[in-house]
């Protein structure tokens, strides 16, 4: 019966260090310690010996059970942890957008730039490329900056043309002291001009707001982009050079350009200016209002009192000032009906760009 039992812990423990599966173990531990196992049969017949032989094979028995009850028990945590190392295994030469978590080559979800970040970047890569600096303002104003600076007075009522969102307006208060959300760029000119003598050319992208009722092509919050260029002797034909070179980089094809007389308190002589349209080239449609043109912003030579307020001295120098939409610009090169798509927070308008 010894003889047995060692064979029967040989075999067992020989099959259970071979076992490469849970399964497997699980049923030689049904094999040889199940109810009708060998090995219980033999544990069974252990009643029918003496006792002197009862007690030296009980014990020998009760070792052999313990034994293999461990030896599985050990095949086991060793099956585990190598099953865990297979996890953890990286791929050295998976590429770098398959994480460790997604081997089997499924592209992660990467994020991207909203098509304004876009459009801003463009504009600024074309204009430092012609000698201008970036200058940057606040988006929360005080309205000495936003308005009186620009020669906008308190109870002028050019002030109408920028519906605001007012922070504060105490009615007594001092002149200009009031806050506001900067209802455009051009406060900008001030803020770099009270710090920098001429000659320079700078570009202010930026966000504004207006207090609006919202529609295709009104936001409460956009982007402008404005462009000042100070010196002796710069003129209207400057301006216009600058800014065909800018369109016809930024759409890459020649564009018409249009100006017209028209009134900013900061600027005279002042004008709006549109770009010949590009939806359809010129010739007429319903996005241009079958004019050919589209309107993009305003422009003009500095009024010298702006000059003044900077402290430069008057008729010293001349320069030009420039603002339009980047939101309407953004919605021209990539045809976009409605304005109110850029802040929707909806993928599936983001995701195509
Ligand atoms: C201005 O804000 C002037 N500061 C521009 C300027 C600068 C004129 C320098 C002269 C010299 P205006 O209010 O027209 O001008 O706005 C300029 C452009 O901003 C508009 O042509 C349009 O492209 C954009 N814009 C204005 N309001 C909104 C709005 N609610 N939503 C989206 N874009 C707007």
């Amino acid at each position: 019966m010894i003889k047995k039992i060692n064979k029967i812990k040989e075999k067992a423990l020989y099959k259970i260090n071979s076992a490469n599966s849970l399964e497997k173990l699980d049923s030689l531990r049904v094999l040889y310690l199940g109810k009708k196992s060998e090995f219980n049969q033999i544990l069974r017949s252990l009643k029918d010996l003496s006792s002197e032989k009862k007690k030296k094979i009980g014990s020998l028995a009760n070792r052999v059970k313990n034994n293999i009850q461990e030896s599985i028990e050990n095949r086991i945590s060793e099956l585990e942890e190598s099953e865990d190392a297979e996890k953890e295994w990286i791929d050295v030469t998976a590429p770098a957008h398959i994480t460790m978590r997604n081997m089997k080559g499924k592209l992660e979800n990467r994020g991207h730039l909203n098509p304004l970040s876009i459009v801003q970047r463009d504009i600024e890569d074309i204009f430092t490329s012609m000698g201008f600096e970036i200058a940057d303002g606040p988006d929360i104003e005080t309205e000495f900056y936003n308005f009186d600076a620009v020669n906008v007075p308190d109870n002028h009522p050019a002030r109408d043309l920028w519906d605001t969102f007012w922070i504060s307006q105490d009615k007594n208060r001092k002149k200009g002291s009031g806050i506001v959300l900067r209802t455009h760029t051009s406060p900008v000119q001030i803020r770099y001009m009270q710090k920098n003598k001429p000659p320079f050319r700078i570009i202010v992208p930026g966000r504004c707001f207006r207090n609006e009722a919202t529609d295709a092509s009104h936001e409460h919050t956009f982007y402008q982009f404005e462009a000042l260029v100070v010196g002796k002797n710069v003129s209207v034909a400057n301006f216009l050079y600058i800014a065909e070179t800018f369109f016809a980089q930024f759409f890459g094809k020649e564009m018409k350009i249009r100006l017209r007389p028209s009134y900013f308190p900061f600027v005279e002589p002042g004008f709006e200016f549109d770009i010949s349209c590009t939806n359809c080239d010129g010739k007429g449609c319903s996005t241009c209002s079958q004019t050919g043109w589209i309107e993009i912003g305003g422009a003009g030579m500095v009024h010298q009192n702006v000059f003044e307020t900077t402290e430069y001295k008057k008729g010293e120098y001349q320069g030009f000032a420039w603002g339009f939409g980047i939101d309407r610009l953004a919605m021209m090169k990539y045809k976009i009906d409605d304005v109110r798509l850029f802040h929707s927070g909806d993928v599936r308008f983001t995701k195509q760009f």
